[in-house]
């Protein structure tokens, strides 16, 4: 049970001490947050990670965020995901095999053009590393502006990848909503390399299917039943949905906007279902509605960090065995470090 389970979590840190340093995302269970020594979005995890002295890692989060944690860290810290099952299903949308074949099709499309790609955080190493071989950076949800304006800076055109949502969304906050288009290289009714080339900003094919739930009804709905209510939502919600909302940012802004709030006032939440319902945990004094009900905000990956793997990863680490290591190949490592480089610096 529940109890048990946190004495031995409890046990096997008091054995580790300073040696292990546990980061939770803020869409992680319930469990793992109240273990986690850092709680934040991806951007501050990475930063949390990049401070940590412990030899060991481990990351309450998916697989790309315990993947810049280990380009991130000293290569004598070892970072540890809980279960290797937990996969963002966006950052696979685009293969760096695949942005590969389509950077072909497309600076052969427009052979004059300095395309510069950026890929969201929601991506893997490899995909980083080809961005920053190719002049590129990463960005999360809380500086894709500045991505998007380096990208200007440095060339002409960009290249966001994956999340569409959220290279829309960014594309009107810096008001060049006039010259984007979606592509997707093997739609044969969509867009052709050239069609796509002519833009400023192409957008990949890919998308958040926790986030892409999210409906304008949902706000319409419920500002009908709720005038008082005020709705903040993360920018992989759709383009109508961010436009119905009165705030949006990225998962710690969603934590900042609650906590900001005055006593007595009515958020409800366009995000995963848990960091919701954290929110309603951490701030009794606010009314937290999930938007849309409960039942279907749920981040599957997220969720395959359950504490039964974390306890058995604390207690193997006790017993001396490292498992569930998550370890960037050499070379790949470097150039996804420069790409996050990039990204910190601006
Ligand atoms: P944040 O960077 O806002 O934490 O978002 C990460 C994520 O996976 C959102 O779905
Ligand atoms: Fe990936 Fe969406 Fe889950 Fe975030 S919420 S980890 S983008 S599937």
């Amino acid at each position: 049970d529940e109890a048990e389970r946190t004495e031995r979590i409890e046990a096997a840190l008091d054995e580790l001490g300073d040696d292990v340093v546990i980061l939770g995302h803020n869409y992680q269970r319930r469990e793992i947050v109240e273990h986690s020594d850092f709680i934040g979005d991806s951007y501050q995890l990475s930063k949390e990670a990049a401070n940590a002295d412990a030899d060991y890692v481990i990351f309450g989060g998916v697989t790309f965020m315990a993947e810049s944690a280990d380009i991130i860290t000293a290569d004598d810290q070892t970072v540890i995901l809980p279960s290797m099952e937990a996969s963002c299903p966006m950052a696979g949308m685009a293969e760096a095999l695949q942005v590969d074949t389509a950077w072909a099709e497309i600076t052969e499309a427009a052979p004059d053009a300095n395309i510069i790609p950026i890929t969201y955080m929601n991506s893997y190493a490899d995909l980083k590393a080809f961005c920053a071989e190719q002049g590129g950076l990463v960005c999360t949800s809380s500086n894709a502006h500045k991505a998007f304006e380096y990208g200007f800076d440095q060339g002409d055109k960009v290249l966001f990848l994956p999340d569409k949502h959220l290279g829309e969304n960014t594309a009107h906050r810096l008001d060049m909503e006039d010259s984007i288009v979606e592509w997707d290289p093997w739609d044969p009714e969509g867009a052709t390399a050239e069609e796509a080339a002519a833009a400023d900003i192409i957008l990949w094919d890919g998308y958040c299917q926790v986030h892409e739930r999210f409906r304008e009804s949902h706000i319409t709905e419920l500002r009908e039943e709720r005038p008082d209510a005020n709705v903040v939502v993360h920018p992989e919600c759709r383009r109508e949905v961010v436009e119905a909302a009165d705030v949006v940012g990225s998962t710690s802004t969603i934590c900042e906007t609650v906590e900001n709030a005055d006593p007595g006032d009515t958020w409800a939440i366009g995000t995963e279902i848990h960091l919701a319902n954290h929110l309603d945990r951490w701030h009794p004094e606010v009314e937290v509605l999930p938007l849309c009900g409960d039942a279907c905000m749920d981040c599957n990956a997220m969720r395959q960090i359950d504490p039964n793997y974390l306890t058995w990863v604390l207690e193997e680490l006790v017993e001396g065995r490292e498992r569930n290591v998550i370890e960037v190949a050499p070379g790949e490592k470097e150039l996804a470090q420069l790409a996050l480089d990039r990204m910190l610096e601006i």
